[in-house]
């Protein structure tokens, strides 16, 4: 089987983060519904600067300054989001200028809900199968601001971020495995934002269903396809998509339940197979397409070097909704990439903000995306949305 997969990942995550406890306190709810009913801690809060665009250049730039690979060997580059800033430009053509990608690169932005990130990465995967790649890389990057009604359900599993994903040929974190995967698709009114919302709208105990199902279909598909491919071999470890930490509990559950366990059994392999995949996600929130892959960085960063060699099993969920089941190996000498991608230190520079802060900033909503030029902060060496001239959105960093 072709060696394709993940070779580095870059994150980067908005400066603010509210503490959930906080947040209960202000609500009125007990504070372990937050933290141990759905096990979230904090959320990122991103102020009007800190959009999509911005996010998915930085966590590109981390990317390529933390590993010295070149931006100018990317072939291909797919931006996933469901929270862009144009219904027609998308997010991969600022991206190709802010990070200096090649002119002679394909790029392009693909939503379907939290599974815009995934799509890339198959995408990316076959571009590379098929020879396309000319021995060129792909840059997949996952980007979105996760955003509820203040005070509604959703509230406390909103999030921010980004997460970079280099895909090569040669890959030095996980290499995935091409063609073998299983696919899932039906129609549902889960969880969708009409176009002139910034916030979602959810059903939000159906969506729970809707996803668990999707996860079942998916999942019996990648085992059905592997057997056909006579692939056998035990996950070492499993990762979910993360809308918040105690979705990944259930979908755990129910897929080591479909593999034949009792719940109990099923519950007891929890910490070993799951546990510090949630770590990175229940610092952030949720990041839709990023949500995913923000566990498989929490995984690498936690134990890439204990994992060498063993297989992960990953599972995409997109509302509305599409899923897939997939896997990679863990590759020998992963622990010391991962060591140097540090994918820890942008959730460690960060500031603890208020209730009142987070609300202050969600007013500024409103109007965020037709500020004039010069209205957000810039910091340092970070690409920032500075305002609007002309109808055009103006980056600078
Ligand atoms: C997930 C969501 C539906 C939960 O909403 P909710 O109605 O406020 O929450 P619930 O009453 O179901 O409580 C959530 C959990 O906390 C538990 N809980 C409630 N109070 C608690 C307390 N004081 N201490 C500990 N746990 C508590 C509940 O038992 C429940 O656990 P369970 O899911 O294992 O049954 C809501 O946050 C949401 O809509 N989120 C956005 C959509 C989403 O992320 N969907 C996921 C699929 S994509």
């Amino acid at each position: 089987m072709t060696q394709i997969g993940i070779d580095a990942i870059g994150i980067s995550v908005p400066h603010a983060y509210l503490d959930l406890a906080d947040l209960a306190q202000a609500r009125g709810v007990p504070p372990s519904k937050y933290v141990e009913g759905l096990g979230v801690r904090r959320m990122a809060v991103a102020a009007p600067w800190e959009d999509a665009v911005a996010l998915a250049a930085n966590a590109s730039r981390r990317l390529f300054a933390t590993t010295g690979a070149d931006p100018g060997q990317v072939g291909l580059c797919v931006v996933g989001t469901e929270t862009a800033v144009d219904h027609s430009k998308p997010i991969a053509a600022w991206l190709h200028r802010l990070v200096g990608l090649p002119q002679r690169a394909r790029s392009y932005e693909a939503k379907h809900a939290c599974f815009g990130g995934t799509a890339g990465l198959l995408t990316a995967m076959d571009w590379i199968a098929s020879g396309s790649a000319h021995e060129r890389t792909a840059l997949v990057v996952c980007t979105d601001i996760a955003r509820y009604p203040l005070r509604s359900a959703g509230e406390p599993t909103q999030g921010a971020g980004a997460v970079a994903l280099l895909v090569s040929a040669r890959p030095r974190l996980l290499a995935l495995e091409p063609g073998l995967s299983g696919s899932y698709t039906a129609e549902v009114n889960d969880f969708w934002r009409p176009l002139h919302r910034k916030d979602a709208v959810v059903d939000g105990h159906h969506s729970v269903a809707c996803y668990l199902d999707a996860l079942g279909g998916a999942y019996m598909a990648w085992k059905d396809a592997c057997a056909a491919s006579d692939v056998h071999g035990d996950l070492g470890r499993r990762i979910y998509h993360v809308p918040y930490g105690k979705m990944a509990r259930k979908a755990h559950r129910h897929s080591r339940m479909l593999d034949g366990l009792a719940e109990t059994e099923a519950d007891a392999t929890f910490a070993r197979e799951v546990a510090t995949s949630l770590a990175f996600p229940a610092e952030v929130g949720n990041v839709y397409t990023g949500s995913l892959y923000l566990a498989l960085a929490s995984l690498l960063h936690h134990e890439a070097a204990a994992l060498e060699g063993q297989r992960i099993g990953l599972f995409s969920y997109g509302s509305g909704c599409v899923a897939e089941y997939f896997a990679g190996r863990v590759v020998s000498g992963a622990g010391s990439v991962a060591a140097q991608l540090r994918l820890d230190a942008p959730l460690a520079s960060r500031r603890r903000c208020t209730v009142s802060e987070y609300e202050s900033i969600r007013a500024l909503d409103a109007d965020a995306d037709s500020r004039p030029l010069g209205q957000h902060e810039a910091r340092d060496g970070e690409v920032a949305f500075a305002g609007v001239e002309g109808e055009r959105r103006i980056y600078v960093g």
